[in-house]
């Protein structure tokens, strides 16, 4: 089964093909049109032209990933059209959705909506889809989300714990900002936390790491930078031992609670997805205590080029809804920047 993947919730403009056979996924192309140079001169995110920029590079990107999995961007031999349809901002959603309602309309093939959060948690079954068994619990962290999942089968997921305020990227993108670092905030702090002594500074606090529960809260660390900024003076110069107190923060809080929910719900599976999955600290530190304290669970880490937001996880979720029959026709796609998973 081909299928076409959609996704313009932030500000990726993307598309994918994949191919979904006996529960596996292949990706034929994958194709990112990033915005981040242009969202950059505002330090985030502007909606307004996020859309703009979405309109102009659908068609394109969408014509490269058909053109690149070898099909005829006019007439593909597809099976299903998968968008994004929420969480995200809606100006940025309308522009996948009406695109993928048109060309559903014209080539005659039925729609699969995604949820963006599905979409990140089915990054991790890309080439790895068939050995994941469950109970699963899944890490879904990125700059919208920070939520553990658990997962009984395709389709079939509780949320057992989420953020309270902000999510892991949220904070990492505003204490780059505070610190004076650019946006996207993640990639920034790593790479200065990579040059740093250790123990220069006093801890930051581990936000709800001992409660008795899976909920995360981010922002009370965000503001526990800020005052340790606003009485430390020479904080120019730990700008390095800062970015690495705060990244290790949140890496020791999403690894305790995701080992935790893990070795409570006698997980076969661990996985780890999202944008902040990309960071390497989260990565090795995740990689070390499952190994440590659940030798019988399989860990499965999104690949990077999976972890950021792409279109072949929206096509992957699209294949397993397939499966599942749920699929629909183009007057039904509808986005919902509200969306819940
Ligand atoms: O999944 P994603 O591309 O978009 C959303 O759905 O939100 O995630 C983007 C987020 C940003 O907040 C960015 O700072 C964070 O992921 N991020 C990272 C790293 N790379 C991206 N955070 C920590 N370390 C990284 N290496
Ligand atoms: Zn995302």
């Amino acid at each position: 089964m081909h299928i076409l993947g959609i996704e313009t919730s932030c500000d990726e403009t993307a598309a994918a093909v994949v191919e979904g056979r006996r529960g596996q996924i292949f990706v034929l192309a994958n194709v990112v049109a990033s915005q981040i140079k242009i969202h950059q001169q505002f330090g985030g995110v502007v909606p307004e032209v996020a859309a703009r920029e979405h309109t102009q590079a659908i068609l394109p990107v969408i014509k490269k990933a058909l053109l690149r999995a070898k099909l005829n961007p006019r007439q593909p031999k597809l099976d299903v059209i998968a968008a994004t349809v929420g969480p995200g901002l809606i100006t940025s959603l309308l522009v996948g959705v009406e695109t993928a309602r048109a060309l559903s309309f014209a080539w005659d093939k039925p729609l699969a909506a995604v949820n963006h959060i599905a979409g990140h948690i089915y990054a991790s079954f890309i080439d790895y889809g068939a050995k994941i068994s469950w109970p699963a619990i899944i890490l879904t962290v990125s700059g919208g989300h920070t939520l553990l999942a658990l997962m009984l089968g395709h389709g079939q997921w509780r949320i057992i714990g989420q953020t309270r305020d902000d999510a892991a990227g949220e904070a990492f993108d505003k204490a780059a900002k505070l610190l004076g670092l650019g946006y996207p905030g993640g990639p920034a702090i790593s790479q200065k936390a990579a040059q740093a002594p250790a123990g220069q500074i006093e801890p930051l606090p581990r936000p709800m790491l001992a409660a008795n529960n899976f909920d995360f809260s981010f922002s009370g660390l965000k503001t526990a930078l800020l005052y340790r900024l606003r009485t430390d003076k020479d904080w120019p110069d730990k700008i390095p031992a800062y970015c690495l107190e705060f990244e290790q923060a949140i890496v020791d809080v999403l690894v305790g609670k995701t080992i935790a929910a893990a070795q409570k719900f006698k997980a076969r599976s661990i996985i780890l997805t999202g944008g902040v999955a990309a960071n390497q600290r989260l990565r090795r530190q995740l990689r070390l205590k499952a190994k440590e304290q659940l030798p019988s669970a399989q860990l499965f880490i999104t690949p990077l080029k999976y972890c950021t937001d792409n279109a072949a996880m929206i096509a992957a979720a699209g294949y397993y809804q397939a499966r599942l029959n749920r699929l629909i026709s183009y007057k039904d796609l509808k986005a919902n920047p509200q969306l819940k998973i």
